[in-house]
């Protein structure tokens, strides 16, 4: 018996794993943890790690291993996080990767699936200066790839980080510093690749896949 489904969701800025973890959390009545999101709340509130992670977050830079290790202990071991839960841009270090390992063995969680959902590096810069997202739901727009159907219905803005020389450098780092997680969780056996330049229902009908005959 499973003890709760457990996805990280690996890939580029851009790639779209924030606009798939809101479906599939959705579905599964799991927590979406994005620690771009919670970085950017702590920002807008003007925390003194908010605050200290903004200036790493808008030149394209990660923000320190400690700091976000910190932050996923913190929510992993509450005793009311959710069974199910989604890793949104976490990890993306191998020291991340190692220490949520020895996170999971301390709290007896396996990890379900690691989906690389990946997507030609030509197309994220559009994807990500032309993003809108919208301030009440955190439904993510594209002006060209996805536009909202009545866009007075939400209230929508840019991220500080989504200029184009901020992008360049985040599509770096995630070369650099990122990528290599592919092959280390290619030999967990728990890495499955899905495309992710096709329809975004297609997209959430393949992770879905995985998940499913995943978590039998
Ligand atoms: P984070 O917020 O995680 O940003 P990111 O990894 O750069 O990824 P994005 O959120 O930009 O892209 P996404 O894959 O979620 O794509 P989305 O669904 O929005 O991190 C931001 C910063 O925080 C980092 O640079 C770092 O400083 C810091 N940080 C966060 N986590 C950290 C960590 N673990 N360690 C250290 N630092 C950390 O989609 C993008 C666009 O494409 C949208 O416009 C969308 O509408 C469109 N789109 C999506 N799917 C499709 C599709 N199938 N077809 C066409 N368009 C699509
Ligand atoms: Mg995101």
């Amino acid at each position: 018996m499973s003890n709760g489904i457990h996805l990280i969701f690996l890939g580029a800025p851009g790639a779209g794993k924030g606009t798939q973890a809101h479906v599939i959390a959705e579905q599964y009545q799991a927590a979406h943890v994005s620690t771009g999101d919670i970085l950017r709340q702590a920002a807008r509130e003007g925390t003194e790690m908010g605050l200290k992670a903004k200036t790493f977050m808008d030149s394209g830079h990660l923000v320190p291993d400690e700091v976000i290790i910190g932050l996923i202990r913190e929510r992993l071991t509450h005793a009311d996080f959710p069974k199910n839960w989604i890793m949104d841009g976490f990890p993306r270090t191998l020291a991340q990767a190692q220490a949520l390992d020895q996170l999971l063995a301390e709290i007896g969680q396996d990890l379900t699936a690691v989906l690389n959902i990946d997507v030609p590096l030509d197309l994220l810069m559009d994807r990500l200066t032309l993003r809108r997202t919208c301030r009440k739901t955190g439904k993510i727009f594209n002006l060209k790839f996805n536009p909202p159907e009545d866009p007075s219905l939400y209230d929508l803005y840019q991220r500080d980080d989504d200029t184009p020389e901020a992008v360049e450098k985040r599509l770096k780092v995630y070369q650099e510093q990122t990528q290599p997680l592919i092959a280390y969780y290619d030999k967990t056996g728990k890495l499955a690749d899905i495309q992710g330049d096709l329809e975004v229902t297609q997209v959430t009908e393949a992770i879905q896949e995985v998940v499913n005959q995943r978590n039998r």
